[in-house]
């Protein structure tokens, strides 16, 4: 895994944005996969003013987001879709129907993520996935003990998770208890990771993902099996890497590679 150690909220979110913007430039119908909650809100902003201000074009993109709440109408407010189209979608030149979050009110769930999976494959697969990560260490919505092979699917979200997503709800009670993720299985299928944290609250589990053992009680970790995985951190989420100044002195060493 690649370890990039950023100063802070704003610089992460910049160098996640230059290396999505790369993957639009190169391949222009290019397939992003992408995440939401607060960690990712920065790259978003960011990739919307390479939009205005440098022409970013996304006419030809099309993603796919990790998850939705399930039960939630995409025009809810606390739904991911509504997130995506609030922080990204409407301020970028991207056709709606380019755009897929999994539907959080279908009937047969089954067959719904199973047609999802089949859209991922239909597209070509995913180019680039946006990942944060949880305090319980998931990515999408893959709750310790998820199979580390799963596919997407319904979960049930831990307390923990329905804690901390909380704070976007008025009331505890108001949270959704499952959500249709994709699976830890298809996260490793796509060809490029890039998993974002910030924050001291994001240290420990960032140590146990990057530094830790491979175990679906932290699925992050998983992607230390992934051969093209970018962890981009600030300080804070870093602080407890013991490998840090190694991964610091990677990225100098390979500047100076590709300067020289
Ligand atoms: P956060 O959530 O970005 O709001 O910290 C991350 C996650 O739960 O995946």
């Amino acid at each position: 895994m690649r370890v990039i150690i950023t100063n802070d909220y704003d610089a992460m979110s910049k160098k996640a944005a230059e290396i999505v913007a790369k993957t639009v430039m190169e391949k222009p119908d290019c397939v992003l996969g992408l995440a939401t909650g607060s960690t990712p809100i920065g790259l978003y902003k960011e990739l919307t003013r390479m939009h205005k201000e440098q022409g970013l074009d996304f006419s030809k993109v099309r993603t796919f987001n990790l998850d939705e709440y399930h039960g939630l109408a995409p025009d809810h407010p606390q739904s991911y879709y509504y997130f995506m189209y609030e922080n990204l979608f409407k301020h970028i030149n991207i056709p709606l129907q380019n755009v897929n979050v999994p539907n959080g009110l279908v009937k047969d769930v089954k067959a719904y993520c199973a047609h999802y999976e089949e859209m991922i494959k239909q597209a070509g697969g995913i180019d680039i996935q946006v990942l944060g990560i949880g305090g319980d260490g998931h990515i999408g919505f893959n709750e310790p003990s998820s199979s580390l092979g799963s596919r997407t699917r319904l979960k049930t979200l831990t307390e923990q998770t329905v804690k901390d997503n909380s704070r976007f709800f008025k009331k505890i009670e108001d949270v959704p208890k499952f959500a249709i993720t994709m699976g830890v299985g298809t996260i490793m299928e796509t060809r490029k990771c890039l998993l974002l944290a910030n924050g001291a609250k994001k240290a420990k589990v960032v140590a146990q993902t990057v530094e830790g053992p491979i175990t679906a009680q932290v699925t992050a970790s998983v992607l230390q099996l992934h051969p093209d995985c970018v962890a981009i951190l600030d300080q804070e989420a870093a602080a407890k890497l013991e490998r840090k100044d190694y991964y610091a002195y990677v990225e100098r060493m390979t500047h100076q590679l590709t300067v020289e």
